[in-house]
């Protein structure tokens, strides 16, 4: 069952795909990424981690997409892991994506979460994607608390790249990092403080798209879709953009009148 509706006429730059369920909603997000790579040369994939896109990507990988000329780009990364620890974001891309599509680490574009913590590096890394003529495809998630990225409530809209501490709730949700160790599912101490692109930088993004499933994210994106754009709802800010893609599941569009 796939609904493919606007959301309402005053939302002409807002698609949203309602998928039965989460294995759907990957199997169309993995489809359209697919489409979007083999548009351009070189094309430039934006990547959010955690637990929503895990499986689109998994059948990127399992559908053999091409991954000639793909550079990836992360979205945030955690500060004060080490650079192999299996939690952080760069090296749960690396290992799930990156290696198995066959795309080289100088082609993977990661927020820096190096000893400097001053703007330099930040900046420095809003010129690489720059350089890299900005990204084609920016995959989302969203947090229970509405974050993108990891820019909190009460993140500006005009906020760029940018050293972050994150909430308790995110800290909290994140505590059974599921990646750490293989089958060990304890939870490793979730690191206060990230490196994130900023609302600002996200929007700049060619076409953005919005993954949420499951029950836990109804009430959240309903806020993000139908409420007032507000810093304290960040995923509100997408609907700035002019081409979003929102795919969600119908537990989690529950509450977004197209279900009702
Ligand atoms: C991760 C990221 C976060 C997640 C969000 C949802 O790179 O940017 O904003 O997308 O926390 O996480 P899951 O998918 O685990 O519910």
């Amino acid at each position: 069952m796939i609904y493919d509706l606007r959301l309402s006429r005053a939302h002409d730059n807002l698609r949203l795909v309602v998928g039965a369920g989460a294995e759907e909603c990957a199997s169309i997000a993995a489809s359209e990424i697919e489409t979007a790579l083999g548009e351009r040369t070189n094309p430039v994939l934006g990547v959010a981690t955690g637990a929503t896109p895990r499986r689109t990507y998994e059948l990127l990988v399992e559908r053999g997409v091409s991954s000639d000329g793909v550079h990836l780009v992360l979205l945030d990364e955690y500060i004060g892991l080490a650079p192999c620890d299996r939690r952080g974001f760069a090296a749960t891309i690396r290992r799930r994506l990156a290696e198995p599509l066959g795309i080289p680490p100088d082609r993977i574009h990661v927020p820096p979460v190096g000893r400097d913590q001053s703007h330099e590096p930040c900046e420095a890394f809003e010129r690489e994607l720059r350089d890299l003529g900005g990204v084609d495809l920016q995959v989302l998630g969203i947090g229970q608390n509405g974050h993108i990225a990891f820019n909190e409530p009460g993140s500006p809209l005009d906020s760029r790249t940018r050293v972050v501490r994150l909430s308790r709730l995110t800290r909290e949700n994140n505590r059974s990092l599921r990646e750490a160790g293989g089958n060990d599912d304890r939870a490793g101490e979730v690191p206060e403080r990230a490196c994130t692109q900023g609302i600002a930088t996200i929007l700049e993004a060619r076409r953005l798209m919005l993954l949420a499933t499951g029950e836990r994210k109804a009430g959240i994106l309903a806020d993000a879709m139908l409420g007032p754009i507000d810093p304290e709802v960040p995923a509100s800010a997408i609907r700035l953009h002019p081409d979003v893609t929102v795919i969600a599941d119908v537990d989690a569009a529950r509450l977004l009148p197209v279900i009702a």
